[in-house]
């Protein structure tokens, strides 16, 4: 964008990420539900999961893996003018995890807000940033998506607690004058599909927090096809194809699941990004804890692109050009 006939782009300059210490793996779950670590890793992938300790909040992990990438990007705390964290997972009903993650770093100036789109939150989030940063309004902004999805599994039921973890990454995103960046953001949701995937309450139903529940068969046959098609339609929007891309960084629920895009969308699986099976679904968090895995490698010009589907449903991609 031009603002002042100066040429705005956004630009990711860092990543850092963090996964709790306790990990707890498909064995581990055998003991507990009847479950086979074989029937996990068939299914989707997952070895492992990281679940936060006794008092590990969502804004620990936030605060830990912005302070990281500010650290990683040559900033100072003081140079940040905007924190978004994406989260389904928040310490509190309010304040907002995002506000308390800007006292946990001594920032005083800027503003700082959550997002909540489940596991597309960081797309949405990541998006928001970059549309301050194209009006000129903020220099500098950290992006996080962070989880405690433990606290909203329900620990008894097999159908979804093999599939969940805990979590955070941060990136920082900055206002440049070259013209690589951010190439397009798409976002997208659909209510009328919000059974498929949600919680059991909330404060407004129950006065909890419910837990996790959803139509797995329904969600994986929404991913493949709302991804697939999302990502090919962002990609023609700034004239380029499937072929053009270096680094797939997906939404981490399901090696299944992004297996499948790869296929509808014919790119080699080893354009893809794969943790799950260290993290399981961290919702929010999945895409900077994969991004953070791969981003030393990732070469200046080389197109990168983010995508993500979750409860809503909410869906949506990002086309980069490092
Ligand atoms: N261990 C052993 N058996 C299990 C387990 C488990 N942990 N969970 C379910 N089963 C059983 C079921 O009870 C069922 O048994 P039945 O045939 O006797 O009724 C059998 O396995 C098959 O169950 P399905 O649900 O048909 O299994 P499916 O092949 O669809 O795999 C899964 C289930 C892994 C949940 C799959 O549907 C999936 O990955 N869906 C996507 C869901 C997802 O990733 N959600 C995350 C949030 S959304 C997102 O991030 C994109």
């Amino acid at each position: 964008m031009m603002i002042n006939n100066k040429l705005i782009n956004s630009k990711i300059l860092s990543c850092d990420s963090l996964l709790p210490k306790k990990v707890v793996t498909n064995f581990d779950l055998e003991k507990s539900v009847d479950t086979t670590d074989a029937w996990i890793i068939e299914r989707t992938g997952i070895k492992e999961r990281h679940i936060a300790g006794e008092g590990e909040l969502t804004s620990d992990m936030a605060y830990i893996s912005a302070k990281g990438a500010i650290k990683k990007a040559g900033l100072e705390v003081s140079d940040i003018d905007l924190i978004i964290v994406a989260t389904t997972t928040p310490d509190l009903t309010f304040p907002s995890t995002a506000t308390i993650v800007q006292h946990k770093l001594g920032i005083k100036t800027g503003f700082a807000f959550d997002i909540q789109a489940v596991c597309s939150g960081f797309i949405y989030a990541l998006s928001i940033a970059d549309k301050f940063i194209k009006t000129g309004q903020v220099k500098n902004a950290v992006v996080i998506g962070a989880e405690t999805l433990s606290k909203i599994v329900d620990w008894t039921d097999r159908n979804t607690c093999v599939l969940f973890g805990d979590g955070a990454g941060a990136v920082v995103l900055s206002a440049s004058n070259d013209d690589s960046g951010i190439l397009i953001t798409s976002l997208y949701s659909d209510g009328s599909y919000g059974d498929m995937l949600n919680t059991s309450g909330g404060p407004g139903i129950s006065g909890t927090s419910g837990y996790i529940q959803m139509s797995g068969k329904e969600v994986f046959k929404h991913a493949v096809e709302k991804m697939s098609n999302c990502v090919v339609d962002s990609l023609k929007k700034v004239n380029l194809e499937v072929k053009d891309i270096d680094w797939l960084i997906p939404h981490q629920a399901n090696a299944r699941i992004l297996s499948a895009v790869a296929k509808r969308i014919e790119l080699s699986e080893e354009k893809i990004v794969m943790t799950v099976q260290n993290h399981a679904n961290t919702s929010a968090a999945s895409i900077p804890l994969a991004l953070s895995s791969v981003i030393d490698k990732i070469k200046k010009s080389d197109i990168v692109v983010m995508e993500a589907l979750g409860g809503g449903l909410t869906w949506g991609s990002i086309v980069i050009k490092w």
